[in-house]
């Protein structure tokens, strides 16, 4: 499988204009700066700690206990009437702030400080029956009804200048009040209203169309729309791309755009509510809770992210054995998009939701161990999902800090201990300190995201946010921490990127992969990746065609496995690994390229892939390319890590955080076995611990979590212990490490 004819390594050339960075999404976007609530402490500063705070749900003679409990528990923060409009302003004409006062009040006279609400999240009731023309439609024409949250579409006039009013008016009310130190607008947007196919939303959607294309020729070309008839003459025939009957397949160019112009109406509306708060009670930190973890990332939050003073979170844990390496992938994401400055734990639960088929609760110790992986991460704030549990309502089986069981209780008395903890840190002076880079970057992007959710690839099974967690969880097999950051973050620092399916990419973004290969970097290109440009447009010539000259590889089908009656769903590489759902086939490699392992054996054989290259190194300027042309599991994966990753490349050793160290954190002769290093009292390249490192000026925490079910021994550990939950010390100065552990040491450097 050779090649003489580098032509074939070209770029086929977009014929649309990158829009990147027209619309902001390049990296030299414009970001408001980094503003933190401050606490009601001497001197405003310390972990934040409480959670979503409901009081209008109960009797007001249960406040004075909810305090009482609060600060017993060491709870100084919570947020409040994020779904209170209705209590707010019962009807029309009436407005009733009385009860919020005197809330407030007593939060504040007892040290707590108030996240405020816009309160926008769900509207009474009154303003449906006034305005129906407000509530949003679904793709087939339904209407949303009212009665849940959210029922609003983000595009109606009406419903803005009602919620615009409410912001006005809590801002007046206020804006001097000095318990409240932190607005949180709205509450998670796009819950419920992701996707509104209103004629409202069709208006903005043809305005939106105007903006980012200018002319209708450059739209059409970018929709590709000389396919089915679908030439549109002005932006007033664009459509949205609602139900066209039976299994009918929407254009997947306008569906991307319908994707983009849905994260930016929500943003917008956050912006207005935001802006006319500001404009009445400037100088306060304003916010709104994102959504990520590994099952949902719906909005393109690093674009987001320049609109808030600082990033907040809500994270649902995963039950099971992935549980700790899951919350620890979404939070890498979280602080990719907050560029590594500290952010928010908005919420997340003491145990059990109720929202899910079957709603696991947390095993003992667990509820301290999660949020303090939270705080590993970057997280400067432990909030929960909520101070009190319902009484009723659709959430009564949802966990929360003070359980139905109430004081006496194993859940409240953890949540005391926690309290506890995180005054301790607070002290110790994490608050503020910056999580350390990894050598390793994975890339995620919110259109890429999107788009391997389209209905009409080669296979409906691509995910690629599941891709950026299974490299995740490879790196961390191989004793690893990777940072997972979003693609138009600067990666300059990295030694290596990794692109899983990252299909759609702009020629923007192409151009940037080889700046950073050429000048020495390591890119490993998915085995989707780089299919087609930013307007989805496959890139012609050989796949992958916007990369196909870093990677080194010509391939020209894709050869899908899936479970059909006689045809293998896996296939035998040559390494030993197995490759699942898609293999590329490639006809031909660069004269610079190696190729490091081929499809082998009887199942290879049968699809006619036998000795088709499926893992290729490609010398790049002074970096390199991997290109992993299947989707390899995750045992596969780690291997990788451990073995290509892990050899003297152009860019030097692969390595987690703990490079600087001078350990050797990789298994160099990739025989796939942990090494666990210690040096200077580290582990490093030791799978079954979570390592991460908050830096201050002068300080270093470190924090180890073991990942398993199985004990973990530390022979030393440097520093000072500050916090050993579930640890027990041993005789020479290490530490044995139970399940659920968490272990936090304080070196001054
Ligand atoms: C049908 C249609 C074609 C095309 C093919 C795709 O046969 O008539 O236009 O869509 O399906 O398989
Ligand atoms: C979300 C919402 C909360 C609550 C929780 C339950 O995060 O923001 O209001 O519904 O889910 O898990």
């Amino acid at each position: 499988m050779t090649v003489t004819n580098t032509a074939a390594f070209a770029q086929s050339t977009s014929p649309v204009p990158s829009a990147d960075k027209p619309l902001g999404h390049g990296p030299d976007a414009v970001r408001r700066p980094f503003r933190w609530p401050a606490l009601l402490t001497d001197n405003g500063r310390g972990i934040a700690y409480g959670g979503d705070y409901n009081p209008d749900q109960w009797p007001e003679d249960v406040w004075d206990d909810d305090v009482r409990l609060m600060v017993k528990a060491g709870v100084n923060t919570v947020a409040l009437a994020i779904f209170s409009w209705d209590r707010i302003q019962p009807t029309e004409d009436t407005w009733d702030f009385d009860w919020l006062d005197r809330i407030i009040d007593k939060l504040g006279r007892a040290g707590i400080a108030v996240d405020l609400a816009s309160a926008t999240a769900a509207a009474p009731l009154w303003l449906y029956e006034k305005h129906p023309e407000v509530l949003p439609i679904e793709r087939n024409g339904d209407v949303v009804n009212a009665g849940s949250r959210q029922s609003w579409r983000p595009t109606s006039p009406v419903f803005r200048e009602y919620a615009l009013d409410l912001c006005r008016r809590l801002a007046e009310h206020y804006k001097d009040n000095p318990y409240v130190t932190a607005w949180h607008m709205n509450n998670e947007y796009g819950w419920n209203n992701r996707h509104d196919y209103s004629d409202d939303s069709l208006r903005e959607f043809r305005r939106w169309c105007e903006r980012r294309y200018g002319t209708i020729d450059a739209l059409n070309e970018a929709w590709g729309t000389a396919f089915w008839s679908q030439h549109v003459n002005s932006f007033d025939e664009v459509l949205l791309p609602r139900h066209m009957g039976g299994d009918s397949m929407v254009n997947p160019g306008q569906m991307l755009d319908y994707e983009r112009f849905g994260s930016d109406c929500l943003k917008e509306f956050y912006k207005a509510e935001r802006d006319a708060i500001e404009a009445i009670c400037p100088g306060k930190p304003f916010t709104t809770n994102f959504m990520v973890s590994t099952d949902q990332c719906t909005m393109d939050y690093a674009d987001w992210s320049d609109d808030v003073d600082f990033v907040s979170n809500d994270h649902y844990f995963t039950a099971g054995r992935d549980h700790l390496d899951e919350l620890a992938c979404s939070d890498s994401l979280v602080s990719g998009f907050a560029q590594r400055r500290p952010w928010y734990l908005m919420e997340h639960s003491t145990s059990a939701v109720q929202w899910k088929p079957l709603n696991s609760r947390k095993r003992h110790g667990q509820l301290v161990r999660d949020a303090l992986a939270h705080v590993a991460l970057g997280s400067d704030a432990i909030c929960f999902f909520q101070w009190r549990q319902s009484r009723s309502g659709a959430e009564c089986f949802h966990s929360a800090m003070l359980p139905h069981a109430g004081e006496d209780s194993a859940v409240y008395r953890e949540v005391c201990e926690l309290g506890g903890m995180l005054r301790t840190l607070s002290d110790a002076g994490v608050q503020g300190s910056e999580v350390r880079c990894s050598r390793t970057a994975i890339l995620f992007d919110a259109d890429c995201e999107w788009m391997t959710r389209c209905e009409t690839l080669p296979s409906m099974k691509l995910n690629h946010w599941h891709d950026v967690r299974d490299w995740y969880y490879a790196f961390l097999d191989a004793g690893v921490r990777a940072d997972v950051v979003p693609l138009r973050a600067d990666w300059s620092e990295y030694d290596t990127i990794v692109m899983p399916t990252m299909i759609n990419l702009s020629e923007f973004a192409c151009d940037r992969v080889r700046g950073y290969v050429r000048g020495g970097g390591r890119v490993v290109i998915g085995y989707a990746t780089g299919l087609m440009d930013e307007t989805f447009h496959t890139a012609l010539g050989g796949y992958p065609g916007m990369l196909r000259d870093v990677a080194g590889v010509r391939a020209e089908e894709f050869n899908i496995l899936g479970p059909v009656d006689g045809d293998p769903d896996a296939v035998g590489l040559s390494n030993g690994a197995i490759a699942r759902l898609w293999a590329n086939v490639v006809t031909s490699v660069a004269d610079s390229a190696t190729v490091l392992a081929t499809y082998e054996g009887a199942d290879a054989e049968e699809w006619e892939l036998d000795g088709v290259p499926a893992l290729v190194r490609n010398a790049y300027g002074d970096g390199e390319a991997y290109y992993v042309g299947c989707d390899l599991d995750r045992e596969a994966l780690g291997d990788f890590v451990r073995g290509y990753l892990a050899g003297a490349g152009a860019a030097g050793a692969v390595a987690g955080d703990d490079s600087e160290d001078g350990v050797d954190v990789s298994d160099a002769a990739g025989t796939g076995a942990s090494t666990g290093v210690v040096s200077g009292g580290v582990v490093a390249g030791d799978a079954s611990i979570l390592h991460t490192v908050r830096e201050a000026a002068d300080t270093r925490f470190d924090f180890y979590l073991p990942r398993g079910k199985e004990d973990v021994t530390l022979e030393s550990v440097p520093g000072d212990v500050i916090i050993a939950h579930r640890c027990e010390p041993n005789a020479n100065g290490g530490y044995t490490l139970h399940r659920n552990a968490v272990l936090i040491t304080r070196t001054t450097k």
